[in-house]
């Protein structure tokens, strides 16, 4: 190939407004603030489906019907378990690890003894899919109660995916409405487009790489601050705002003044309010009033100054960290959270990228020294 384009011009800077797939799976609107799963508004989902069934919808393009609802759930259940040679692994990470390192190491370790290791094709890679989405709140789980000196605790067949959940962090069974607000913050978060780490699953498919590959490469890329770090970045500030008796007002001045970014604001793509952001705000709302009120009190304190210094709305990191705080849920849980929710898409765009692929390999414009000639270390002193 000629060397014609080394000098073009660069793409804008983080890939900005670049197209580099066609997609059938979610329509990001960032004019008109909309979300849209396979042709089905967030809102329409949020309050009629259920993470089981929008995963289906995700992977299939469809809505299943009632028995294929019903066979995707059992094979959800059937494949929760963790096998004990990786409990044993969990039960080796360090306790004070970041639980995203922990689910991003747990992932890679799941694809070592996966049955289905060997097989890239479309029938196993769907099988893995399954068999990821059904184990992450496992691993997450386990994860919290291994840190925390217990030993895990073990999925339980009656109850749906996410009240299961929370039911493995602490062995209670969660109160229903608790565990249908995590069910909805899951279909909220399971699928956005080409974001940083769907981006990033695609690209290690790409490859040809197997199905875990893509999955750790894009729990590595959520685990950032700029992207799915964002929500512990929220909890973070609520609570040193509350440790040191400022008012949020004045610690958003203070952050913006120093050049500092306000975790919760912001969005590439959402030139207004994320439409996620409504709902989780809802819940930020009904849940403080349930347990404490401190947390959606100064989240209002804060979006309130955010709008009036930088005019920049909340994304659907900002409300997410009440929510799971009121929850009882720790603040280094809230990343690995949105993985739990995050891995239907990556493992449906993974799909998409195998049936229809070509190696994603871009360019860089060379802007460095040319025609140096090499002196000997001799010579260099
Ligand atoms: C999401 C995000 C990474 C998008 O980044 P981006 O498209 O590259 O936008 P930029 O970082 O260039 O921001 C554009 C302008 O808005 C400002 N801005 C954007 N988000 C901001 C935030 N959260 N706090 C303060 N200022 C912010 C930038 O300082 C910049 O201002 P300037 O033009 O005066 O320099 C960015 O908004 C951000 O860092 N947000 C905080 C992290 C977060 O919540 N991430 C989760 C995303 S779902």
């Amino acid at each position: 190939m000629k060397e014609t384009t080394v000098t073009a011009q660069p793409q804008p800077a983080g890939l900005e407004g670049v197209v580099v797939a066609e997609s059938e799976i979610s329509f990001v609107d960032g004019a008109a603030g909309r979300l849209v799963y396979r042709g089905y508004s967030i809102e329409e989902l949020a309050s009629g489906s259920t993470f089981e069934e929008t995963s289906k919808l995700l992977l299939d393009g469809e809505l299943p019907t009632r028995a294929e609802l019903q066979m995707f759930e059992r094979a959800l259940v059937s494949e929760r378990a963790i096998d004990e040679q990786t409990l044993a692994a969990i039960r080796g990470y360090p306790a004070d690890v970041d639980p995203m390192s922990a689910l991003r190491t747990g992932v890679s370790a799941l694809g070592m003894v996966d049955p289905d290791r060997d097989d890239d094709g479309p029938e196993a890679t769907r099988r893995k899919a399954i068999r990821l989405i059904a184990k992450l709140p496992t691993l997450v789980a386990a994860f919290e109660r291994s840190r925390g000196g217990n030993p895990p605790i073990a999925p339980r067949a009656d109850l749906g995916h996410a009240a299961n959940f929370l039911y493995m962090l602490t062995g209670e069974e969660p109160d229903p409405d608790d565990a249908r607000v995590m069910d909805v913050c899951l279909i909220l978060h399971a699928e956005h487009g080409m974001n940083a780490s769907t981006f990033a699953a695609r690209v290690t498919a790409a490859t040809l790489s197997d199905i875990h590959s893509a999955v750790t490469s894009a729990a590595g890329t959520l685990k950032g601050p700029l992207h799915g770090g964002a929500n512990e970045g929220v909890m973070k500030m609520l609570l040193e705002i509350d440790a040191r008796g400022v008012a949020p007002a004045d610690r958003v001045r203070e952050m913006l003044r120093a050049g500092k970014k306000v975790m919760g604001f912001g969005h590439r793509v959402y030139k207004t309010m994320d439409p996620r952001a409504p709902i989780l705000r809802g819940f930020s709302k009904d849940l403080g009033e349930r347990t404490d009120p401190r947390w959606y009190r100064m989240s209002e304190e804060v979006l309130a100054a955010m709008k009036m210094e930088k005019g920049i709305d909340p994304n659907v990191d900002f409300f997410s960290a009440s929510t799971y705080y009121a929850l009882g849920i720790p603040a280094d849980l809230f990343t690995p959270i949105f993985a739990i929710a995050r891995v239907s898409g990556w493992v449906t765009h993974v799909e998409a990228q195998y049936a229809k692929n070509r190696l994603i390999r871009p360019r860089a414009r060379y802007v460095g020294k040319r025609d140096l000639r090499y002196i000997s270390i001799v010579d260099r002193g």
